[in-house]
């Protein structure tokens, strides 16, 4: 464990941590640090070793040393670099490549001699890898060791490939990958059977070795990992972990991923804390939760026995504290999303007036949007609203080659196999190419365009599921993921100037979203940083000071009980309607339904969501419903 000397709030962490409030300020910082090392040894007339990861965290800083190196004169002529880990069996020259990704993401941009840059090489023969990472090792050594390791985390504590089950002291070597990191990874190779089964990695002992350790962690699917690794034992089952036991560790981290640390989940078990109406709110209903007992049944003794004593001196007797924050969640219940026409609305959610809004529903990809809110949505039309439905990206990096088939097929027996026509010409050109598609080829434009109309046609059927027209829906098919692949997206002027447009076009009164919390080289998450420039942009324009953004969450996730401003019931036929919606996205359904992955398909993973929602706000002591979506306003006041 590092002897840096801990704030009572981080007296649970054995690791110093640093939260930044989002990945661009951690990443600037460490960018900074970096370049001075680097000038610092340049200074003394040596060169920096550094220790590189991939994956989407790094990638960031990347960008920023690469900016450093145009405009500040930056130069890495004297830097020596080896990376954690190779998939094993791939080519460098394929897409997913280690090597290839630090080529793109890093190398080609900047001024270091090819020599000096070091990665495990994936194609040795099985019977020469022992040696090859026995090199591998020799060549740090001589290099005078690690000066600066940057790792990231993946989602089963593994820092580099040494997966749960990785000893303290390991070395370069050949491993396995765990199912989740295959599955974390099928994406990116287009389906987890294209996934590599094992890496080459160095060991955590090998890591450990470095003298200087940063590790970056943003998106909230970090946050229950870097708690295990912070908070934790040290153990096999977390390697990150491990790095408890380095004396100049550091972990660099995004609010999101920092949410489940002690002092930022339970404030009140770390010191005393300022009783906010937000903090009187989560813990009354954290309490309710580890107690078992509806918010209007905990004692004054409850709350002592937990820490909570100062809450109650402050704003008690329990009796009254309950019955505040019991209504307070109470006012978050409407069955009325766009707010309910000529009624009181001092303690609803939503305002009475405009009766009829403009409401604009923000999909980033194409099936997010019925999964988290479809329910809410059909509400939203029923009720009389002007509702548009925006897909923001087509979606088409996500459909199986089968489906091109199934498509093309369809048009060209339509038309007859010597039909002409544009379509027929498009649907032969683009057969051609998936037949002549190695395994992980990128698409071609055509085929990118085919599998976005196979997208499209998805998005129509749900939307209709959930009661639009079709004059509702646009797709914006922003140019950030045409041009981008998964972990690498990059955005520019042009998206946000879309959104720009379609913001100025609709003036809408509500806006649904998603994305603040995402990981933040997700599409949901550069999507909403795109709305968030466009919002930058109309904010001074009078009709904004009417609208309200309400933030939903996609990929299976709901807002925590305690940060809920708005729960929409759904009753049984409407949660039964909006597994049929997203039903609807065909290309989306699990193609092996034999290789278990994780068990649901998205509409079993929706409803499970909502219906557990439901059991919670009935756990609180509020009405039993059958299922709930849940909003949070965003910048509220
Ligand atoms: C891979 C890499 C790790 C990396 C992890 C997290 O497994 N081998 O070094 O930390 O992915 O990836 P991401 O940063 O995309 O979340």
């Amino acid at each position: 464990m590092s002897e840096v000397l801990r704030s009572e709030a981080e007296q649970y962490e054995q690791i110093p941590t640093r939260v930044y409030p989002d990945a661009d300020s951690a990443c600037d910082e460490l960018a900074q640090e970096v370049a001075g090392l680097i000038r610092a040894k340049a200074d003394a007339g040596k060169g920096l070793v550094l220790g590189l990861a991939t994956g989407s965290t790094p990638v960031g800083l990347y960008r920023r040393l690469i900016r450093m190196h145009g405009e500040e004169g930056l130069s890495f002529a004297h830097v020596t670099t080896f990376n954690l880990d190779e998939y094993y069996g791939l080519d460098r020259s394929h897409p997913e490549s280690y090597w290839r990704f630090m080529q793109e993401q890093l190398f080609e941009h900047i001024d270091i001699p090819p020599e000096n840059i070091h990665l495990p090489d994936g194609t040795v023969d099985r019977q020469d890898v022992h040696a090859h990472c026995r090199d591998y090792e020799e060549k740090i050594a001589s290099a005078g060791g690690l000066d600066f390791q940057i790792l990231g985390i993946g989602h089963t504590g593994h820092i580099g490939f040494n997966e749960p089950g990785s000893s303290v002291d390991g070395r370069t070597r050949l491993v396995t990958l765990d199912i989740l990191t295959r599955r974390d990874a099928a994406r990116d190779f287009l389906g987890e059977a294209n996934v590599p089964r094992h890496a080459i990695t160095m060991g955590v002992g090998t890591i450990l070795e470095a003298r200087k350790i940063v590790l970056m962690a943003y998106g909230e699917a970090k946050a229950s990992v870097v708690v295990d690794a912070v908070e934790g034992e040290t153990t096999g089952r977390i390697p990150a972990s491990f790095l408890q036991r380095h004396t100049d560790t550091r972990f660099l981290v995004d609010e999101a991923a920092a949410s489940e640390l002690t002092r930022i989940k339970h404030p009140w078990r770390v010191g005393s804390v300022e009783w906010t109406p937000d903090l009187r709110r989560k813990s009354v209903i954290w309490l309710s939760g580890e107690m078992e007992k509806p918010v209007l049944k905990l004692v004054d003794e409850d709350y002592a026995e937990h820490q909570l004593g100062d809450l109650i001196t402050e704003w008690g007797p329990a009796y009254n504290l309950n019955i505040r924050i019991f209504n307070e969640i109470q006012h978050t219940i409407t069955g009325w999303p766009g707010g309910k026409p000529n009624a009181d609305d001092s303690h609803r959610p939503e305002r009475a007036e405009p009766a009829r809004k403009h409401v604009l529903v923000l999909s980033p990809e194409p099936s997010d949007v019925e999964s988290a809110m479809g329910g809410t949505l059909h509400r939203l039309v029923d009720q009389g609203h002007e509702v548009t439905l925006a897909f923001l990206t087509s979606g088409n990096l996500a459909v199986p080659d089968p489906l091109v088939h199934l498509a093309t097929d369809l048009v060209l027996e339509m038309g007859g196999e010597d039909g002409g026509g544009a379509s027929a010409e498009l649907a032969r050109t683009v057969r051609g190419q998936i037949e002549s598609k190695g395994p992980f080829d990128v698409d071609t434009p055509e085929t990118r365009t085919a599998k976005g109309l196979i997208r499209r046609g998805e998005s129509r059927a749900a939307a209709q599921t959930c009661g639009l027209q079709l004059t509702q829906i646009r797709f914006l098919d922003l140019p950030f993921d045409e041009k981008g692949r998964y972990r690498q997206f990059q955005l520019e002027a042009v998206d946000a100037a879309q959104l720009t447009e379609l913001l100025r076009e609709i003036r809408p009164h509500q806006i649904y979203a998603t994305g603040s919390v995402a990981d933040p080289n997700s599409v949901a998450a550069v999507s909403f940083r795109a709305l968030l420039q466009a919002i930058g942009t109309v904010c001074r324009e009078d009709w904004w000071k009417g609208c309200y953004v309400w933030l939903y969450r996609a990929g299976n996730r709901a807002w925590p009980l305690h940060e809920i401003d708005m729960a929409v019931p759904l009753s049984p036929a409407e949660m039964a309607n909006k597994v049929e919606a997203i039903y609807q996205h065909q290309s989306q359904r699990s193609q092996t339904p034999a290789s278990g992955t994780a068990g649901a398909e998205s509409w079993q993973q929706a409803e499970h969501l909502n219906r557990s929602t439901a059991v919670a706000y009935d756990g609180l002591g509020l009405a039993e419903y059958e299922a709930i979506e849940t909003f949070r306003r965003w910048n509220r006041t």
